[in-house]
């Protein structure tokens, strides 16, 4: 982890427990219109005014292939006249081919560099997506995602949560091909991330994100705070609850 001070580059070392791994990887999930972009927009900002060195991206995305591989798989109608309906097979390999590209050519290296990490999704959404959303069975998706991952997973994990109707509310507007599934969808993606973070309570903090952009922003802070001064310096990764 870098925190620039002027002009300075000051190296926290990190006493890892179990792996040496530097940096810190934060990932923003949500259902459609949950606002985690503009949060993960704002986290970022904020912590660069600290000094901390960060690295903004997002899934599918992030990487030049990966921005093609998300422009076929949310607007397949603006790039072709394609006629066949994507697989829920389909969707995991293009997912995994463009998370591949990202883990290996942005997101570790990043992360060997110290830096933080803020990814606009990323495993989880799969899992909530293809997994609970398409039915594609969890076993066989975790088992793809360590291989196209070589196992990273993120330290900690924000899911902005609120309901299907007020998200998709706040999408009518610019709909991609998976904002206009139908509400039973997107609710089954909706209790598939509640799942996740009722499995994983350690890495995954449920926000309610059906709350103003700023206060759900100084929450985050609130929550992330703590964090990085006392337990990243002893890679205790747990954020208390307010
Ligand atoms: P968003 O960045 O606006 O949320 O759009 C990304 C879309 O891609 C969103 O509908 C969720 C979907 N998606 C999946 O279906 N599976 C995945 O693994 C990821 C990363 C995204």
């Amino acid at each position: 982890m870098h925190r620039v001070a002027s002009q300075q580059t000051q190296k926290i070392a990190l006493k890892a427990s179990a792996s040496r791994r530097k940096g810190l990887f934060i990932t923003c999930e949500g259902i459609e219109g949950s606002g985690k972009s503009t949060q993960a927009r704002a986290l970022a900002r904020y912590l660069q005014s600290k000094g901390w060195q960060v690295l903004e991206t997002r899934e599918p995305g992030g990487t030049p292939v990966g921005e093609w591989i998300r422009e076929m798989f949310l607007r397949p109608d603006r790039n072709w006249h394609a006629t066949d309906p994507f697989t829920p097979e389909c969707e995991v390999a293009l997912m995994l081919a463009a998370r591949s590209q990202h883990v290996v050519n942005q997101l570790l290296p990043a992360l060997q560099q110290g830096a933080i990490v803020i990814c606009d999704r990323f495993s989880d959404s799969t899992l909530a997506y293809q997994g609970f959303g398409r039915g594609i069975p969890l076993p066989v998706l975790q088992r793809l995602i360590r291989w196209a991952t070589r196992g990273l997973t993120p330290d900690v994990t924000f899911l902005f949560d609120l309901p299907v109707s007020r998200g998709l509310q706040r999408r009518w507007h610019d709909a991609d091909r998976l904002d206009r599934e139908p509400a039973a969808f997107h609710q089954r993606v909706r209790k598939g991330f509640l799942t996740l973070a009722q499995q994983h309570a350690r890495r995954i903090h449920t926000i309610n994100a059906d709350r103003s952009a700023r206060t759900i922003s100084q929450h985050l802070i609130t929550l992330l705070e703590p964090l990085l001064t006392d337990g990243l310096r002893t890679r205790r990764l747990v954020i208390k609850r307010l």
